[in-house]
């Protein structure tokens, strides 16, 4: 750890905080009243500010803009009974912004920096945390390139900001997913395990089609042969199959999900046989129509853990099992919630008190 951050702080004069209907927070419409700005230049960051929340004003020609040079995360921020505030591991998501960082070749962020902003601005806007099940402030750090350059290159200053805004579920209902058999999200050797901005452009026509065609979510494949399955859109793929946690290898082309990776420590700590492998469609359809496929949901931190209902491929479509009657899902999702509002324990160490 560092020293404390020295953060310049201008509090807002007006708070929208009394104007905001928090029985009605639809997913990422609603933000906190304050921001936090950082500048990176001349090999160093700087200018470390917690602003009222606003528009900001920027040259036409940054690279973000031009080259798509962005990365985000997403954290989520809960608020005990006893109104202790807590952030959901976000070390892991430090660790993974320099992971994005890296392939983007943009600059890192030290880990305590990342974490202590994220500190700074939560305590500031802590009567934004929801505190209805389900709810929480979602927190959305997010770094891109500021040169006023057309040439194609890394840029040399960049902006770090997060913004918050308190948050329902991102699913009201179990998914009615799509195999995806075209369109591919990313391919060996490029960006998939970063959190790029890009990687989600990318994905926006093939997913629109799809939620033309009735569906919520895609669930995307190799890009070689659409062979196995990789993740959604906004979440990885897990499955009981056969008794067991399967769920592909957090590899070059997906997600390496801080929600997964919770989710396998709770089964490996409950006994229940975990394997992080290569996953063939085939093996899932198959499962599907022979009942050994017992629980199947996206696990993500918007998405919670977002019950399967059925799976479309080739012209077929599998309905799942009930979700409220699914053991491992409901368990997990009510373990996890229990740990993040403070009913449980923390034994994993998972919430960083504010
Ligand atoms: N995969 C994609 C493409 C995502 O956007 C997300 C959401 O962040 C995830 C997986 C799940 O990651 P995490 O659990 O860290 O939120
Ligand atoms: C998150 O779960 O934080 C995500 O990033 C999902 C987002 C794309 C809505």
């Amino acid at each position: 750890m560092t020293d404390t951050l020295d953060i310049q702080i201008t509090k807002t004069s007006h708070s929208r905080l009394q104007e905001t209907d928090f029985d009605n927070l639809p997913f990422g419409k609603i933000f906190s009243d304050h921001m936090f700005v950082a500048d990176y230049a001349d090999g160093e960051w700087k200018n470390f500010q917690i602003v009222p929340y606003g528009d900001i004003s920027l040259s036409p020609a940054i690279s973000a803009l031009h080259y798509g040079q962005a990365f985000f995360e997403g954290i989520k921020a809960y608020k005990h009974e006893d109104g202790k505030v807590v952030i959901f591991r976000p070390n892991k998501n430090a660790e993974r912004a320099n992971k994005s960082a890296e392939r983007l070749c943009m600059p890192e962020l030290p880990e305590d920096i990342f974490v202590q902003s994220i500190a700074a601005l939560v305590d500031i806007d802590r009567d934004w945390i929801p505190t209805k099940a389900n709810h929480a402030l979602y927190i959305r750090p997010f770094m891109f390139a500021t040169d006023a350059f057309l040439g194609v290159q890394a840029s040399t200053t960049y902006k770090f900001m997060i913004l918050t805004g308190p948050v329902g579920p991102y699913f009201s209902k179990a998914l009615r997913v799509k195999i995806e058999s075209y369109y591919t999200r990313a391919a060996q050797g490029g960006m998939g395990f970063a959190k790029a901005a890009g990687n989600y452009a990318s994905t926006m026509m093939p997913a629109k089609k799809a939620v033309e065609d009735g569906f919520d979510q895609i669930i995307w494949t190799d890009g070689s042969h659409h062979e196995f399955i990789e993740e959604m859109g906004a979440a990885n793929a897990m499955f009981i199959l056969d008794g067991k946690l399967v769920t592909p290898v957090a590899g070059d082309t997906i997600l390496n999900g801080v929600t997964r990776d919770t989710v396998i420590k709770l089964a490996e700590a409950w006994g229940i046989p975990v394997e992080q492998r290569n996953v063939a469609v085939a093996e899932i359809i198959e499962g599907a129509k022979s009942g050994k496929l017992t629980d199947a949901f996206g696990a993500g931190t918007a998405a919670t853990i977002a019950p399967v209902g059925s799976i479309y491929y080739n012209g077929e479509e599998y309905t799942l099992s009930d979700p409220a009657t699914r053991e491992f899902s409901q368990k997990v999702l009510k373990t996890l919630d229990d740990i993040r509002y403070g009913r449980i324990e923390d034994t994993y160490g998972w919430n960083y008190v504010v």
